[in-house]
């Protein structure tokens, strides 16, 4: 049993207590993390002492804060098994996909990046909208289809038409690695298998997998992975776009200005080398500092440890929703192939009364459509309440949360 009850007091903020007094039990992880002090500090002590343009004064303080955001940069690659040159930050996830989506529509013909009118796009029902929409924009641009994997009732990715669905049509399949609603991980290998077969470029969205459990891009032979640094206890307004060196030196940037040019006359400039020619104008410096320093926090705790404990809180709070009349588990029920974040109905009460009343007990869970609304008309419902993870969570706010769906259930007069 891995215990990590003694970095609760890392986080300032689940020091408040909150609705009368109740102790702040923080379930949304999956919408953001908090942040633990040295996260906090790392940022502020950038702006305290070395904030200046990276890349670009000839004085101390851009020195300064130059070493300080490529090493964050080092740092991050590291992190997710990556080449330093391959590493692009960006200001979200859903930044980084949209610059994909948009740099593919700019590339010329002939281009591996290109699609026509005949090509196919392949996404899934249980995409996030950062993952669905910036693809349907694409397909509008440029006349290719938009083709997706069905989900099977149990909350899993039905891959039993993938032979067709992956074809020489296919140029692109974006996918996530972990479902914000179901929790349901994406069995990747059979994709990118047949992804390679046909020569489609993979990406993956990785937003709720690199927080959680060892995400290493060599191994997980995709494309280009996008994940944001909020979720992984990291600042808002830094994510990070990963792709293969190969492609990214063939893609258009997506963003023009300052620093990412190697030369510029009056009629035409050529690009900077990676991964400057992603990265135009002044970035987000202080913000990819602070993500640095949670990837120091995530390591020293230990990646592994982190999903062993947060699988923990999963199975006891699975348990304890199936031993519940009238509430209902949207997603798989154990523990194969899923993550820590567990959708469920409660039957006669809507999601966002569900979310009020625990909120009075100091619950912050997210209700609603997760901003997932076709995987919500497929399986039926106006939303869900969903209970997200992260390190700082224990076995007690499982037990609060049980308690407080009781108390929903009670109030509203159901089943009780
Ligand atoms: N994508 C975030 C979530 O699932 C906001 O809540």
């Amino acid at each position: 049993m891995i215990d990590l009850t003694k970095y609760l007091e890392d986080f300032p903020i689940l020091q408040r207590t909150v609705r009368g007094g109740n102790r702040l039990v923080y379930l949304d992880s999956g919408a953001t993390s908090q942040k633990p002090e040295v996260v906090i500090a790392a940022e502020s002590n950038f702006y305290r002492k070395h904030n200046s343009a990276v890349h670009r004064g000839a004085h101390l303080l851009a020195e300064e804060a130059s070493l300080a955001y490529e090493s964050a940069r080092e740092n991050v690659a590291k992190f997710i098994g990556a080449e330093i040159v391959e590493t692009i930050f960006t200001k979200s996830a859903t930044e980084s996909i949209n610059a994909l989506a948009y740099s593919f529509s700019n590339s010329e013909p002939g281009s591996k990046f290109h699609l026509k009118s005949g090509d196919e796009i392949l996404v899934s029902e249980m995409e996030h909208h950062a993952n669905l929409i910036p693809w349907q924009q694409l397909a509008k641009r440029t006349g290719a289809k938009l083709r997706w994997f069905e989900v099977t009732p149990e909350g899993r990715l039905d891959l039993s038409k993938i032979s067709e669905l992956i074809n020489k049509k296919t140029k692109i399949v974006a996918i996530t690695h972990q479902s914000n609603v179901l929790g349901s991980i994406t069995p990747l290998s059979k994709i990118t298998a047949a992804a390679k077969s046909v020569g489609a470029i993979v990406v993956l969205d990785a937003c709720q997998s690199v927080p959680h459990f060892e995400v290493n891009v060599k191994k997980l032979d995709v494309d280009f992975i996008a994940f944001s640094g909020h979720k992984m206890l990291g600042p808002t307004g830094i994510g990070v776009l990963w792709g293969r060196q190969s492609l990214l030196e063939e893609m258009p940037p997506f963003l023009f200005g300052g620093s990412m040019i190697d030369s510029v006359t009056m009629e035409q400039s050529t690009w900077a080398e990676l991964p400057r020619k992603f990265e135009a104008g002044v970035p987000n410096m202080a913000q990819a500092v602070g993500l640095s320093a949670a990837v120091d926090y995530i390591n020293q705790i230990g990646i592994s440890n982190i999903h062993e404990h947060e699988n923990q809180l999963t199975k006891a709070l699975l348990a304890g929703l199936a031993h519940m009349q009238g509430v209902k588990v949207i997603g798989p029920t154990d523990l194969t192939e899923r993550g820590a974040v567990v959708s469920f109905t409660v039957d006669g009460i809507h999601p966002h009364d569900v979310g009020q009343v625990l909120d009075q007990y100091g619950i912050a869970v997210r209700t609603g459509h997760h901003c997932a609304w076709p995987l919500m008309r497929k399986l039926n419902v106006v939303g869900t309440t969903r209970a997200s993870f992260h390190l700082y969570n224990s076995i007690s706010d499982v037990e609060k949360l049980l308690e407080g769906i009781a108390q929903v259930q009670s109030y509203f007069k159901v089943n009780k």
